[in-house]
């Protein structure tokens, strides 16, 4: 079996549609470029990022998305427009919403929103017959001034305005008399007007209103607000923070989904950007959900939906640095600026607020700005638990900005923080100092840049505290900005994504475009494991681009087994059982887009041990633009009831997506190999797998 190869029986079978799909691909002019998506949506030249209103009409999807008409990087920000009558062929359109005053006077930017059809004509704004369509998003302000409206905005603000169809969304006319109809975020977020944004509506039939979900970035909420004309708003409720808040939450989206397909048993889901601070082991951004309840006013997640993180119950509050004392008075030592001081609360003046401390207070060296420094030395213990756990944020310098553990004068334990306001956890495991009397120490030597470091929550714990809590939505790192369709039946949920991240977007080594959206996925409800997740699938209307199509079982498969060339657009489907680790065995999966020699490839594969899918791009061909780009990445997989895991992997010039199980877990990721790396090969790593089923098929160009 082992010496057979696959890639020849492939070519055997299936000849005709494959070599004729290539002939017709190359003598296009367009979409044959070296990293050129064949079946994900890129827009023909010029930078892309989040989709927008999303909506279907009269048997056409409309996809507007975040588009610079001039340019390969970010800027001018207008909606560009693409259609499909199948969610797999697009056809580009005339820009829709074009930055006003571009390109050399931009005094108004589009960013973020989504289009509803107004059928009953709420808005006013239809005529003669025909339904408005409306769109609702962000307006930016690159500087202060009066619009026509009279109303005045600030320099750099960011508000909610509204703009109208009434040619079935190929153009649009803003609504001048009234924009921007959400100037401000409400009391008491009013600071917030330069990070308010990305409105997501929807008609709410329950209660016979609009509703919008709109973000408040920097504060990790989420605003919702019901309408009744999609004119005047009214604020309802707010939702946050909850669970990963590393960064900006922004793009959120709000829907109902029947739990396992019974529709007497609706909840809501809500999906919420953070970026950065996306899943754990990526850099950037990422997306996170959150299941609940929506009773037209107020999204309330489940308690399962919520994860709290941090130290494991039952741990001994060390120090939380609560309450009005000074560290002296704690039987802290103060050295330097120190001498004198108490823990402070969670903003100083000049300073960014500390987010994700607990309780009011913590240890804040910024103090008189950065220039401050000195030690703070807590009272001796006797270390009596395994793990010492703490929150920590600020300067990145081991040396300078760092909480350090002492044992016998010697420090066998520090941790600094990674550059940026945001505390995490962390943890030291202490398990070989049991008894030994031990002093933490804070440390801030440094007096510039991130010359401060911040402190709280010191507990102890017989397991870590973690981080790892929030619902991520795909656990790769190029997924973001998700947003579903409107105008679909009750309960169909198609979302696309931008397929990029912010950590390296906009030095991908792509051209003359930038940016690709990820294939259409349709959500669902499940529950797995006695909790409710969202699972996601390709869209069926896939498959007719999916062809010649070859299945294999294989007895055995021991180390390396070669596929031989399957081309540069694959789908696959991987079933084989997961066995135990016992016997030594620790992975499988499929190598692809491997040069003829495997020294460049990604590899895709399950580790038998974690239980964990994973993606390793660190050889996958370009990864020179961006240092964090060359990574291994992983995710959470239960073996499905039967001992089976099924991984659906879809393969692109320029990407890889994986489905793993019925879709409860997912990862996407950008690759850039070079053209003529088309091999690929199964490996299973420390012992055989068995019985496994693979299943091949070519995917036609959509650009053909
Ligand atoms: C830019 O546009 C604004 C608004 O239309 C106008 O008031 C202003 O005079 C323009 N500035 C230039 C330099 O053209
Ligand atoms: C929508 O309402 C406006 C304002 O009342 C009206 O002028 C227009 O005729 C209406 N259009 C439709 C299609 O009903
Ligand atoms: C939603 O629930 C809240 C809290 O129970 C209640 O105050 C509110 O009136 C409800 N809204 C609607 C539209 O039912
Ligand atoms: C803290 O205690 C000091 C001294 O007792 C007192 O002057 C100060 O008002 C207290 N501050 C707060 C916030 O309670
Ligand atoms: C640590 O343990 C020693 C020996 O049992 C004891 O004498 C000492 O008081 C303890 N120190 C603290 C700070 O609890
Ligand atoms: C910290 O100090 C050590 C020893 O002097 C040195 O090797 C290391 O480079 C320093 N690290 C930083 C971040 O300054
Ligand atoms: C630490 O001290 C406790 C109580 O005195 C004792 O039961 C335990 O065996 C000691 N642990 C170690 C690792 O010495
Ligand atoms: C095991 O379960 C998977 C997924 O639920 C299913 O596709 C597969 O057919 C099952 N295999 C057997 C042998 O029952
Ligand atoms: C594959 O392409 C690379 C870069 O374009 C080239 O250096 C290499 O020689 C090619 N390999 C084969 C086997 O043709």
């Amino acid at each position: 079996m082992k010496s057979m190869n696959f890639g020849m029986l492939l070519k055997v079978l299936l000849l005709g549609a494959f070599v004729s799909q290539v002939d017709a691909a190359q003598s296009k002019e367009s979409y044959t470029e070296l990293y050129r998506p064949q079946y994900h949506y890129t827009p023909a030249q010029n930078w892309m990022n989040d989709p927008n209103g999303l909506v279907y009409a009269d048997g056409t999807y409309h996809m507007y998305y975040q588009y610079n008409p001039g340019g390969n990087t970010w800027g001018a920000m207008s909606w560009g427009h693409a259609t499909s009558d199948d969610l797999t062929h697009w056809k580009e359109e005339p820009v829709a919403l074009l930055a006003r005053g571009y390109p050399n006077n931009i005094t108004e930017m589009f960013f973020s929103g989504s289009v509803v059809i107004d059928e009953y004509n709420t808005s006013g704004f239809g005529r003669k017959g025909h339904p408005p369509w409306v769109a609702m998003y962000t307006s930016y302000y690159p500087s202060q001034q009066v619009l026509p409206s009279g109303k005045q905005v600030r320099d750099q603000q960011q508000a909610q305005s509204i703009s109208y169809s009434l040619d079935h969304g190929a153009t649009w006319t803003t609504y001048d008399d009234g924009n921007p109809i959400i100037l401000d975020p409400p009391s008491p977020y009013q600071d917030q007007y330069l990070d308010f944004r990305d409105p997501n509506i929807f008609w709410h039939q329950p209660i016979e209103k609009w509703v919008a979900v709109i973000s408040l970035a920097k504060v990790h909420k989420l605003l919702i607000y019901t309408s009744s004309n999609l004119k005047q708003w009214n604020m309802e409720s707010e939702f946050g923070p909850f669970n990963a808040v590393g960064g900006v939450w922004e793009c959120p989206n709000l829907f109902p989904l029947p739990v396992d397909g019974d529709k007497s048993k609706v909840k809501w889901a809500a999906i919420v950007g953070v970026n950065p601070g996306g899943p754990p082991g990526t850099v950037g951004s990422g997306i996170q959900n959150f299941v609940g309840d929506f009773n037209g006013s107020i999204f309330t997640p489940d308690p399962k939906s919520i994860h709290d993180g941090g130290p494991p119950d039952g741990s001994l509050i060390f120090e939380d640095f609560e309450g009005n004392r000074s560290f002296a008075d704690r039987g802290w030592v103060a050295t330097g600026d120190f001498i004198g001081t108490s823990p402070t609360a969670g903003t100083l003046p000049g300073q960014n607020p500390v987010t994700g401390f607990l309780g009011k207070q913590l240890v804040n060296t910024f103090l008189n700005g950065d220039l401050t420094t000195g030690t703070l030395t807590s009272p001796p213990f006797n270390v009596s638990y395994k793990y010492i756990n703490f929150l920590v944020g600020g300067g990145d310098n081991i040396n300078q900005t760092a909480i350090r553990l002492q044992i016998d004068g010697s420090i066998v334990h520090a941790t600094t923080g990674s550059n940026s306001e945001q505390l995490t956890w962390q943890s030291w495991d202490v398990s070989a100092f049991q008894n030994q009397s031990a002093v933490i120490e804070i440390i801030d030597l440094a007096t510039g840049g991130w010359g401060h470091i911040n402190v709280d929550e010191i507990s102890f714990a017989n397991s870590p505290a973690t981080n790892n809590n929030a619902n991520w939505l795909d656990w790769g790192p190029d997924f973001y900005a998700a947003q579903g369709y409107n105008g679909l039946a009750q309960y169909q949920r198609t979302i696309i994504s931008w397929m990029n991240n912010w950590q390296y977007g906009a030095t991908i080594p792509t051209s003359p475009w930038r940016s690709a959206m990820t294939i259409p996925r349709q959500l669902s409800l499940k529950t797995i494991d006695e909790s409710i997740v969202v699972v996601q699938q390709p869209e069926e209307s896939w498959k007719a681009i999916s062809r010649s199509r070859s299945v294999l079982t294989l007895p055995s498969v021991t180390n390396i087994y070669n596929l031989g060339d399957i081309g540069k657009a694959v789908e696959i489907q991987l079933t084989f059982p997961s066995t135990e680790a016992a016997n030594g065995k620790s992975e499988f999966g499929i190598t692809v887009r491997a040069s003829e020699d495997f020294s460049e490839q990604t590899r895709i594969g399950y580790d038998f041990t974690t239980q964990q899918v994973f993606i390793d791009r660190t050889k996958s061909g370009d990864i020179s633009f961006d240092s964090t780009f060359p990574s291994l990445y992983y995710a959470p997989l239960s073996p499905s009831l039967n001992n089976t895991v099924k991984l659906h992997i879809f393969v692109d010039w320029s990407s890889v997506e994986v489905f793993g199980g019925q879709g409860e877990t997912t990862m996407t990721a950008q690759i850039f190999p070079p053209e003529n790396a088309t091999y690929a090969q199964l490996f299973s790593e420390g012992g055989s797998t068995n019985d496994v089923q693979i299943c091949i098929s070519e995917v036609r160009s959509t650009w053909t």
